[in-house]
C-alpha cells in the first residue's frame, strides 16, 4: 500500500471502528505516517474521535447505519477496536471488495462471539482449553457446569466483555443467578452462555503477537514479551512486561499464539490471552487488535502495540522487541461525572520513570478507565510499584 496525503485523493483511509483509549493511540500511529483517520463510534467526543481527521456517530451494531458509513466514507482499511460491530455486515462488505477489514472480517466475526473462537480453538485447532460447554437455558446450563466443567466454574454471555454479565460459580446453587446475571449482562436477545471448568493458573499472560508482510509479499509472525497482568471482575488492573516464563511454556504460548492467529488470518496485532501453570498452557481467548493490557508497551517498547497495529495492517515492517521492563496500573473514574478533571498529575509525573496517558472520555463512571499509568524500571516489581504509586496520585474531580 502506498502511503499518501491525507484529505487529498492519494490519501490511504483508515476507518476505526471503535474509538476508546486503545483506538486512540492506533489512530495517533496511523497520523504520524500521514493516514487520513475516520473515528466511529456510538457516542460522540471518544477518545480516538479527537485525534481522528472527523467522526461519525453510529450504532456500530446496526447493520444499516454500518454499510451507509462505509458507503459514504469509502474507506481503505476498516479497523475493528471492539466486539460489538454488525461483523456479519463486514464480511459482506470485504466479500464485495469494498474495504479490507482487520485482520479478516471473518476474524472479527469469529471473536464477536466465544462460541466462535472457542470452537475454533479446542476443536478445529486442538489447542488446550478449559473443558467448557454452552447452554441456552438454565436447565442446560446447570447439567452442563455438572458434566462437563465441573465445579467450581466460570459462567459467560457467549457476547459480551469486559467480563460483563460473568460469574464464578463455586457450587451448583450458584447456577440459577449466574444464569439470571449472564442474562442481564449479553449483547443479544437470545441468551447463550460458555460454562468452563476453572483453571487453577499460576500466573496470566496476554501474548501480543504481529502478523505482519515481509519483503517478499508472505506474512511472517512476530512475538512480544509475554505480559503478565491481573484481572479483578473480568477487567484488567494492572500490568506488566516481561512476565517471567519457564523455556518451555514461553515456546508453548508462543505455539498457541501462531496457530491461532493464522487461523483467523489477516495482518495485524493480536491479543492472545493464556493460561499458564508450571510448563503447561491454555488458551482462554483472543482479540485480534490491540489488548488493553499491552498498554504497558508505551513504555517498554520502542514501538507499542498501537504503532505495530498501525505498521502491520500498512504492509510494513515491525520491530517487535523489548526495550526495558515496565508496568501499567489503570486509573478508574471513581465517580458519574461528566467532564471531570485530575487532580495530582505533576506529583504522579514526578514518581520516577513515571507516565500517563489521560483518555479524554467525555463521561466518568465508577469503574470505568479514564486513563492509565505507565513505569519503566530495572525490573517489573519495581515498575509495578511505580506505575501503582504514580496512578494512586492522580485524583478525578468534578471539573467545570
Ligand atoms: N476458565 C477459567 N479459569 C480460570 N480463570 C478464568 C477462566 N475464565 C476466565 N477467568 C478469569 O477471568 C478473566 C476474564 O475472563 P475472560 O477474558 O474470558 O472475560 P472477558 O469478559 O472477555 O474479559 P476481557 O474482555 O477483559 O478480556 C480472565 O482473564 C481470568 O482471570
Ligand atoms: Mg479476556
Amino acid at each position: 500500500m502506498r502511503l499518501g496525503t491525507p484529505l487529498s485523493p492519494s490519501s490511504v483511509k483508515v476507518m476505526l471502528l471503535g474509538c476508546g483509549e486503545l483506538g486512540k493511540e492506533v489512530a495517533i500511529e496511523l497520523q504520524r505516517l500521514g493516514c487520513e483517520v475516520i473515528g466511529v463510534d456510538r457516542y460522540a467526543n471518544a477518545p480516538a474521535m479527537q485525534v481522528a481527521h472527523r467522526s461519525h456517530v453510529i450504532q456500530m451494531t446496526d447493520a444499516a447505519a454500518l454499510r451507509a458509513v462505509i458507503a459514504a466514507e469509502q474507506p481503505h482499511l476498516i479497523v475493528p477496536e471492539i466486539e460489538a460491530i454488525a461483523t456479519d455486515e463486514l464480511v459482506r462488505i470485504e466479500a464485495e471488495g469494498l474495504a479490507t477489514v482487520i485482520p479478516t472480517a471473518r476474524a472479527a466475526q469469529l471473536t464477536m462471539n466465544r462460541e466462535g473462537i472457542r470452537r475454533l480453538a479446542a476443536e478445529d485447532l486442538g489447542l488446550p482449553t478449559s473443558p467448557y460447554a454452552f447452554a441456552s437455558s438454565e436447565a442446560e446450563l446447570a447439567k452442563a457446569a455438572a458434566e462437563v466443567a465441573g465445579f467450581p466454574c466460570f459462567v459467560k454471555p457467549v457476547m459480551s466483555s469486559s467480563g460483563k454479565g460473568q460469574s464464578y460459580v463455586e457450587a451448583p446453587e450458584g447456577i440459577a443467578s449466574a444464569w439470571r446475571y449472564a442474562l442481564e449482562g449479553g449483547r443479544v436477545e437470545q441468551p447463550r452462555v460458555i460454562v468452563e471448568g476453572r483453571i487453577a493458573f499460576d500466573y496470566e499472560i496476554t501474548q501480543l503477537t504481529v502478523r505482519h508482510r515481509t519483503a517478499d509479499g508472505g506474512i511472517a509472525t512476530a512475538f512480544c514479551a509475554p505480559i503478565g497482568h491481573r484481572q479483578v471482575k473480568g477487567d484488567y488492573v494492572e500490568s506488566w512486561q516481561p512476565q517471567a516464563m519457564s523455556p518451555a511454556a514461553l515456546a508453548a504460548a508462543r505455539d498457541i499464539a501462531g496457530k491461532v492467529t493464522e487461523a483467523l488470518g489477516g495482518v495485524g496485532l493480536f491479543g492472545v490471552e493464556l493460561f499458564v501453570k508450571g510448563d503447561q498452557v491454555w488458551f482462554s481467548e483472543v482479540s485480534p487488535r490491540p489488548h488493553d493490557t499491552g498498554l504497558v508497551t508505551l513504555a517498554t517498547q520502542t514501538y507499542s502495540e498501537f504503532a505495530l497495529h498501525a505498521r502491520a495492517i500498512l504492509g510494513l515492517p515491525v520491530d517487535a522487541t523489548q526495550r526495558e521492563p515496565g508496568a501499567s496500573a489503570v486509573i478508574y473514574g471513581g465517580m458519574e461525572a461528566e467532564g471531570v478533571a485530575f487532580e495530582g498529575v505533576a506529583e504522579a509525573l514526578s514518581v520516577p520513570g513515571a507516565d500517563l496517558r489521560l483518555f479524554g472520555k467525555p463521561e466518568a463512571f465508577e469503574r470505568r478507565r479514564m486513563g492509565v499509568a505507565l513505569a519503566r524500571a530495572a525490573d517489573t516489581d519495581e515498575a509495578r510499584r511505580l506505575a501503582k504509586a504514580a496512578a494512586d496520585k492522580v485524583r478525578v474531580v468534578r471539573g467545570g
